[in-house]
């Protein structure tokens, strides 16, 4: 379904339960080309948003109700303003988080009626949950004209998830998510929150996704693992280096020094962050040059130290990675996200995307017995209001 028939599907859907015409929103799924784990780490990332997306019909109240239907799901919430509590429907709590933040911050707004879905894929890595939590706090910020600045929205959205969901996650989503633009990857220093956009514009390659299908259900404890894992190390050193303040003031010389000191599993996971940092900057300069050659190698080289190191992949990913790892079609390889499931990404000739997506598809299942997914991605927008009328969308 393209992306103009999906909008007019919820907007038909909001004017069918509502009986009046919506503002809409589109908001944006991530990928992550290098970075993985490093956001919390007062890292680099470079995420990029995506063409599959959620739409946000909504509009103002009169009185304090939220009435929100979840296209997908066939479900609904309604609940009031003035009391917002965690919901027994897990979709529920991403946007009850953001209201939450909102009023937690001082904005004062009316209740809204609200339909939203979309063709991310939930639980495969895509973010499927920030583009819920930005999506929502970007439409109210427009819909009741709050005045509240981007990276506000952003911060606002990551707390949603950290108190709300229970998710201690970085920000790189949330802040993809509102500050997304088309044809670009974004590097974000995670301890400044500088930006840098750059052009990705490869006439005849296609960033692909493999998805695993999987989703293993230790994916928030050992996330939430890592990062005290990874606190762990900063604190050791922080006792020779008082500075210290995050892995970012660490270099791999000083790690070495209290590698004594550091269980070898902290030393594993602190080591992995320092070199991805590093491989992050030069990911940079090979795109820069146009040298995809070596972006994908270090692509490469991120998946051994997600795998090897931090220990956040699973045999499914790692056999995607392995079945194209030496085709000279595939420039880059590695398992993206979190972790324990979800998608590898993919960086493949395009002429050459069809044939090998088959073959990938073909082999997973025959060892797994599962299918995986295939999408052929275009980097997109961050989130913005739509007009669904409007063929360009
Ligand atoms: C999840 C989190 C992000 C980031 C990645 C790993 O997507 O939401 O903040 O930590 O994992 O890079």
């Amino acid at each position: 379904m393209n992306d103009l028939v999906l909008a007019k599907k919820i907007k038909n859907k909001f004017v069918q339960l509502y009986n009046e015409t919506p503002s809409m929103f589109r908001s944006p799924g991530r990928i992550n080309l290098i970075g993985e784990h490093t956001d919390y780490n007062m890292g680099y990332v470079l995420p990029a948003a995506i063409d599959k997306v959620i739409y946000i019909a909504i509009s103002p109240r009169k009185d304090l109700q939220c009435k929100i239907f979840a296209y997908d799901m066939n479900d609904f919430v309604e609940c009031s303003i003035e009391r917002i509590i965690q919901s027994d429907k897990h979709w529920a709590n991403y946007l009850l988080g953001v209201i939450d933040q909102l009023k937690k911050a001082g904005y004062k707004f009316n209740g809204f009626n609200c339909v939203f879905g979309g063709n991310i894929p939930i639980g495969a890595g895509l973010s499927s949950s920030a583009a819920l939590e930005a999506g929502l706090a970007f439409a109210l910020n427009q819909i009741y004209s709050l005045n509240i600045d981007s990276l506000s929205l952003v911060k606002m959205s990551q707390k949603a998830e950290n108190e709300f969901v229970g998710v201690n996650c970085g920000i790189m989503d949330q802040y993809i998510n509102i500050f997304g633009k088309g044809g670009n990857v974004l590097r974000l220093d995670c301890r400044s929150l500088e930006r840098e956009y750059f052009p990705f514009d490869f006439q005849n390659i296609s960033i692909v996704l493999f998805d695993t299908n999987v989703s293993h259900s230790l994916a928030n404890s050992e996330y939430n693992q890592r990062r005290n894992e990874c606190s762990e190390g900063v604190k050791k050193i922080k006792e020779g280096y008082t500075q210290v303040k995050s892995l970012r003031d660490i270099s791999l010389d000083m790690l070495n020094e209290f590698q004594p000191k550091l269980t070898e599993v902290v030393f594993k996971r602190c080591k992995y962050v320092i070199e991805e940092n590093d491989r992050l900057l030069k990911a940079c300069d090979a795109l820069s040059g146009h040298d995809l050659k070596t972006f994908g190698a270090l692509m490469r080289k991120t998946h051994e130290g997600l795998s090897k190191d931090y220990e956040v992949s699973c045999k499914e990913l790692d056999f995607l990675v392995e079945l194209v790892k030496d085709n000279p079609k595939v420039y880059g390889s590695r398992m993206m996200g979190g972790g324990f499931g979800g998608c590898t990404i993919n960086i493949i000739e395009k002429d050459a995307v069809e044939k090998i997506s088959k073959e990938v598809q073909d082999k997973y299942k025959k060892y797994f017995g599962i299918e995986a997914k295939i999408y052929e991605t275009q980097i997109s927008n961050g989130t913005n209001m739509v007009k669904v009328e409007d063929e360009t969308l």
